[in-house]
């Protein structure tokens, strides 16, 4: 018997970055929205804890007891007394180290594909707790949809989207380390006033109504100055994407990948085409938002 979890990909619409706080985690005001790139995380009874991983960027995920899969497997062991004995087998769709939730992904996956292998019948509060624990991302890819992450981005709140946004992205070369990213910000920042994180009014007006314009003028995203500083050629990526009609460029959470809002689906195809053919990145997918968070299938 196999249980298998269907968990998408996010892209932050909105990221305000506070100061560094004394546990070295920064305040965030976080709009994630839940893209159609998917990781499928499948549970197998086995008889010790083991991590496998499928896909283009299989190659670049740690299959130890350091993979996300492995300690939300852990966790959930652990708080119920139970051996963790499951293949946790990874299909990778999502890029790995790109600022969209990968990792986080298979986290809430594991979790609760474990959940339902096990019969631990664990709450939706329990689980969202074991997730938070697990990282700031992680809660965000269990519950999906559009919300707004606060404290270091694990305390959601959802949010209403009345439509589907078109979304491009493009694949960088290498990764990016998110500490890293979130240590550049702290050193860009030295000598400034940094001010709270707050959402944006427009930008969940704009996302209430499904209005793309006004999604496309409202987003931002504070680090990436940070994610450019370290990974200078990502703006020629965002200027191929804009050249080619996106109504907006931006880096996705930490980065590198890179995210561009689209009218309507041909016109993403057209962005997709134009960022395809300008080598300055990896690959190119296409992608709409809203979706739902981790599904068992
Ligand atoms: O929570 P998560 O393990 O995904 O965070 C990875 C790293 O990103 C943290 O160790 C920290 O360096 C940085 N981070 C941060 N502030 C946040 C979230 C993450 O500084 N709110």
């Amino acid at each position: 018997m196999s249980v298998t979890v269907r968990v998408p990909a996010k892209v932050n619409v909105q990221l305000a970055v506070g100061a560094a706080r004394s546990d070295g985690f920064h305040g965030l005001a976080n709009v994630f929205l839940a893209v159609g790139l998917y990781d499928e995380v499948t549970v197998t009874p086995a008889d010790e804890l083991r991590v496998t991983c499928a896909g283009p960027d299989a190659d670049q995920v740690p299959l130890d007891r350091t993979n996300l899969a492995a300690r939300a497997a852990l966790a959930l062991a652990g708080r119920r007394g139970v051996e963790p004995a499951v293949h946790i087998h990874i299909d990778k769709d999502i890029p790995v180290a790109g600022g969209m939730a990968g990792g986080s992904a298979d986290g809430a996956g594991a979790l609760l594909a474990c959940d339902a292998l096990w019969g631990t019948g664990a709450s939706r509060a329990e689980l969202l707790a074991i997730c938070a624990e697990l990282g700031s991302d992680v809660p965000f890819s269990l519950v999906g949809g559009a919300a707004l992450g606060v404290g270091r981005g694990e305390r959601l709140t959802p949010l209403e989207v009345g439509g589907t946004f078109h979304w491009v992205f493009a694949m960088a070369a290498r990764g990016l380390s998110t500490p890293a990213v979130f240590r550049e910000f702290d050193r860009l920042a030295q000598g400034r006033d940094i001010p709270e994180p707050v959402a944006s009014a427009e930008l969940l007006e704009a996302l209430a109504k499904g209005d793309a314009d006004a999604l496309a003028a409202a987003t931002s995203n504070e680090l990436q100055p940070a994610a450019l500083s370290l990974f200078p050629e990502l703006a020629d990526t965002l200027a191929a994407g804009r050249g080619a009609g996106a109504l907006t460029a931006l880096v996705s959470g930490s980065g590198p990948t890179t995210g561009f809002l689209a009218r309507d689906a041909e016109s993403a195809e057209k962005v997709a085409e134009a960022l395809r053919s300008s080598g300055t990145c990896r690959t190119v997918r296409t992608a709409a938002a809203p979706v739902p968070g981790a599904t068992v299938l």
